[in-house]
């Protein structure tokens, strides 16, 4: 299938009724019959992670399609070191405030590690958690072939699920943060995994850190979409962490992300403006004052 350029997909009609993931209208959630008609139009779409209402609102009236409630929380929102601190009662938390906070989008959850890798009943009863308090769509869980089994008692209870291999971050503590799939070996368990994930019925598939050219090919031999982070232009859909994307994470961040704007910087500015303004007494003014 061929992909489309933004100006195709914008001019493009399709089958139910004018709606594209990105830009279309929409008074009902993206479902993931739609994730799928995106794929087989050749449409790329993009998804963002979201841990509050507030800027999960923001992502939504901005058109976006999906948003993943990432255990990438950990590291984001919730001041650990990775996400293996991350805890599900976190995870339900976090994900119920996105789902309150959009209208349109598809929201996915992620499973923590440590909530699913006992096995399928046990991932079944962590995913029943986020959809039923949460109120998540969908969730995600990490690994390929190693979490077939559980993505498919999911699916077959009538969980989406989007799966997640290339590097899997749950698994610092054995794989460091370093490119996947490099070398014939490493290439073929990949795309062992992604068909793997696949035939167990997920309906999407991260792919992490792994080359370009292997991510492409991934592509090319899926009929579910691939979502890709640090996994070059070829994906079906580009995911990134929106406090990297959005430039408020502190340090640095991975080579494969865009910063579209400095919010560390507008913020730090505007809050010293607020502090200086106390501190010299010209807030508060006349205006701002009740009488
Ligand atoms: O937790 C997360 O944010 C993720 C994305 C990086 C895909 O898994």
């Amino acid at each position: 299938m061929t992909q489309l350029t933004a100006a195709q997909t914008a001019q493009k009609k399709p089958s139910d009724g004018g709606r594209t993931l990105y830009g279309g209208k929409g008074t009902r959630r993206i479902t993931v019959r739609d994730i799928a008609a995106a794929k087989e139009r050749g449409e790329k779409w993009p998804m963002l992670t979201a841990y509050d209402a507030m800027t999960a609102s923001v992502f939504d009236e901005a058109g976006i399609p999906v948003m993943l409630v990432g255990d990438s929380a950990g590291n984001c929102h919730l001041g650990y070191e990775s996400t293996v601190p991350v805890t599900l009662d976190e995870m339900t938390m976090l994900s119920a405030a996105v789902v309150r906070g959009t209208s349109r989008a598809l929201i996915v959850g992620d499973l923590p590690f440590g909530s699913y890798q006992e096995g399928p009943v046990q991932a079944l009863r962590s995913a029943t958690r986020l959809v039923k308090e949460a109120g998540v769509q969908a969730v995600k869980l990490e690994g390929g072939e190693r979490s077939h089994e559980q993505i498919r008692l999911l699916v077959e209870s009538g969980i989406p699920v989007m799966a997640h291999i290339g590097l899997t971050p749950q698994s610092v503590n054995a794989m460091g943060y370093r490119v996947q799939g490099r070398g014939e070996e490493a290439a073929q368990q990949l795309l062992r995994d992604a068909k793997a994930v696949q035939d167990a019925g997920a309906f999407a598939v991260v792919l992490e850190l792994v080359p370009a050219e292997l991510a492409a090919e991934v592509t090319r031999v899926l009929h579910i979409p691939t979502v890709g982070i640090g996994a070059g232009p070829e994906t079906d859909a580009q995911v990134l962490v929106w406090t990297d994307m959005l430039g408020l994470t502190g340090g640095r961040v991975p080579k494969f992300v865009k910063q579209y704007v400095n919010l560390r910087e507008v913020m730090g500015d505007a809050v010293k403006a607020f502090a200086d303004d106390v501190v010299g007494g010209t807030f508060p003014q006349e205006e701002h004052s009740v009488h």
